[in-house]
């Protein structure tokens, strides 16, 4: 990308529900998109970064109804937490806007009148399940009944859990209202359709537009839902119903899908009138500006399909890319409220400072549409070795020299002047991954710079040279060195670490850092007192936001958090079938020793039965001497995935109960044998 010609670029990240807290999940992408635009704007580019709150929809008014709050207050409520979620996490929006807003109903309403009045716009009777009780249409969402095809009960509406037939409402038996028990009605009513069909030739050519920047997996996905045929789609939804009214039609609103990218211009259109941008340069048809939106794999069809249709139709541009991601596992799977894992925005910052999970995140993210896992223990390693050990580190080993010895001043010229000149070679490449949202890649390359500069430094031994007469002058200009080098990893890393990068800026003395500041060196410069950057991320401090995640959970209790699940929270629960994947066994301890070199192991001998001896090491010799378990029955899982540790195979887990203060291992007796299934 040329770097001299200033670009106009527009960004966007999904709008979050109005009624659920931001979560580490969410934070994948608004922590992509704001590295994104910060690295635009570093580079010197026009770049604009808008959001909103999505604040409408039938959950939303359900949800109000419960809390004895008007949806008003609840909305208001939600986008005062997410503003502060995002500002503690350093996500700047130049706009946080809400679709319930006059210039969402504005804009959703000049589209519609403009689709409508070019005949994009139908009307069909549908037939669909009313609540008589609650006197309301009932989402699919709503309505449970028993399987059609396996007869598990409380499945919903549109599929069943247990043998993953899709089915439509009206084929669940005994179907009932989650809303109220009643058994829901079948009631004609008049919906609108955006119709879609139209825009196959238009969407298909979009597609295939190389100029278009998509991803050759969600091409090829598009490519699906074409070959699957495209369908008019439904936007309308009857009274009540918490959203706009649709212009003239009494009782009946728009779908808060529909008005909720175009919650996008909105957003933007507040920025326009407070920084008195223009619109029109962005969003008309001739607009020569860039437009992105970054998402969710879960919500292309809309942002890829009715999205760019929507805009044609009603005489507005289209993306000029649309960029998925995956999903967040943690510890290798769903985030679970049960486990902790289910990690509140608000939770984890009042424990660490945001930008260890920005750096986190950015050395796993790339642009391919996968899930990304957050290892708790690889988080804290890498922090710990990355950021502390090499960045904030090298700050700390030169900074003292210069202070100390030479009255805060750099040296007026960089002796060893390669390894400025190499890193000042490395800045394109760093940029092109950037651009291209390989951030994972951008991170190794800048850590690899990192790991130059403290080798440098542990090849010159300042902290030698310094006591010897001959040599102590040769000091500052290692140092200075040293400190352009880490002057020019805060330049690469600035889109990631914005506060790391203000205070370094605050201790060398410098104007705000732009990317071209990575090819000029500070030579004669007084720098100010340091203070060290960052501290190493403990295990207790991970410990701690697993443990006030069980609290929200607790809190929480009855509160809903999923806009499309508002009535029982199942996230957690397992089928039997999951159940059976685990092969629980009695075993026998045929031998229980303490591990030479390991504080905490045990290491058992056990005899599975039919399974043969197995050894396991357990970390709980504080809680048991090895003499009460030798010859015991205890419960063990035979098909956990063994694993390889310092002092041997683990193969598989014997179980125990336990609280914050003490561990048992589950004992057995009776008439139990080693070999016995558990079930
Ligand atoms: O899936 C969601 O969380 C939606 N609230 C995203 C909307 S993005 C845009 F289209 F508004
Ligand atoms: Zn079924």
């Amino acid at each position: 990308m040329n770097t001299t010609a200033p670009r106009r670029i527009l960004v966007t990240s999904a709008l979050p529900y109005a009624n659920g807290p931001i979560h580490i999940g969410h934070l994948v992408e608004y922590i992509q998109t704001d590295i994104w635009v910060r690295f635009q704007q570093l580079r010197g580019h026009e770049c604009h970064y808008v959001c909103a709150d999505d604040a409408h929809g039938t959950p939303i008014m359900l949800r109000a109804e419960k809390e004895g709050l008007t949806p008003q207050t609840l909305i208001d409520k939600s986008h005062a937490e997410h503003q502060a979620d995002f500002q503690g996490f350093l996500v700047n929006h130049h706009q946080f806007h809400t679709t319930h807003s006059a210039e969402n109903q504005h804009y959703t309403g000049k589209i519609y009148q403009s689709l409508d009045e070019q005949g994009y716009i139908l009307t069909k009777v549908i037939e669909q399940a009313y609540d008589v009780e609650k006197q309301m249409f009932l989402p699919d969402r709503f309505i449970k009944g028993t399987c059609p095809k396996c007869k598990s009960k409380d499945q919903y509406g549109d599929n069943c859990e247990v043998c993953g037939a899709t089915y439509a409402p009206t084929e669940l038996l005994e179907p009932y209202s989650v809303l109220s028990g009643a058994s829901p009605e079948l009631r004609d009513s008049e919906h609108y359709f955006f119709d879609l069909p139209q825009f196959e030739a238009f969407l298909k050519g979009w597609l295939n537009d190389q100029d278009v920047n998509l991803q050759t997996s969600m091409r090829n996905k598009l490519a699906e839902w074409f070959e699957s045929g495209l369908k008019a789609w439904d936007i309308s939804r009857d009274a009540p119903y918490w959203g706009f009214e649709i212009p003239g039609k009494k009782d009946k609103y728009f779908y808060v899908w529909l008005d909720a990218p175009v919650g996008y211009m909105a957003s933007f259109q507040a920025l326009c009138d407070r920084e008195g941008l223009d619109f029109e340069a962005f969003w008309g048809a001739d607009s020569d500006a860039e437009l992105y939106h970054f998402i969710g794999k879960d919500i292309a069809y809309f942002h890829m399909l009715f999205w760019p249709a929507m805009l044609k139709g009603a005489g507005y541009r289209t993306p000029t890319g649309v960029f998925c991601h995956g999903f967040l596992t943690v510890n290798g799977e769903k985030m679970s409220k049960s486990r902790g894992t289910f990690i509140q925005a608000a939770t984890y910052l009042r424990h660490l400072r945001p930008e260890y999970l920005r750096y986190y995140y950015a050395a796993k993210l790339s642009s391919r549409v996968e899930d990304i896992d957050l290892s708790m223990d690889d988080f804290k390693n890498r922090v710990n070795s990355d950021l502390v050990g090499k960045l904030v580190n090298l700050a700390s080993r030169c900074a003292p020299f210069i202070i100390k010895h030479f009255d805060g001043q750099l040296s007026d010229a960089l002796p060893e002047n390669h390894l400025f000149v190499d890193f000042a070679a490395r800045g394109e490449k760093i940029a092109q991954y950037y651009e291209q949202r390989e951030y994972a890649q951008a991170m190794r390359e800048i850590m690899q710079l990192a790991d130059a500069a403290n080798e440098y430094i542990d090849a010159e031994k300042p902290w030698v040279k310094i006591k010897d007469e001959a040599s102590k002058a040769d000091v500052q200009a290692i140092a200075t060195v040293g400190l352009n080098a880490f002057r020019q990893l805060m330049v690469y890393l600035k889109p990631v670490l914005p506060q790391v990068a203000a205070d370094a800026e605050a201790f060398l003395h410098i104007e705000p850092l732009t990317w071209a500041d990575a090819t000029q060196p500070l030579l004669d410069h007084r720098i100010g007192k340091f203070k060290p950057l960052m501290q190493r991320i403990e295990d207790k401090d991970i410990d701690a936001i697993i443990a006030d995640s069980k609290e929200d959970l607790r809190a929480e209790n009855t509160m809903q958090t999923a806009n499309e699940q508002p009535v029982e929270n199942q996230e957690d629960w397992i089928t039997i079938d999951d159940f059976a994947k685990l092969d629980l066994r009695i075993a026998k301890v045929l031998s229980c020793e303490p591990v030479e070199g390991a504080d905490k192991l045990l290491q058992f001998t056990l005899d599975v039965g039919e399974l043969g001896q197995r050894q396991v090491f357990s970390g709980i010799k504080k809680f048991h001497a090895p003499e009460e378990l030798d010859g015991q029955l205890v419960v063990y899982i035979a098909n956990l995935k063994p694993r390889k540790m310092r002092f041997g195979l683990s193969e598989g887990m014997i179980l125990s109960a336990s609280d914050d203060e003490t561990l048992q291992i589950l004992l057995q007796g009776g008439r139990a044998k080693a070999g016995m299934k558990i079930s």
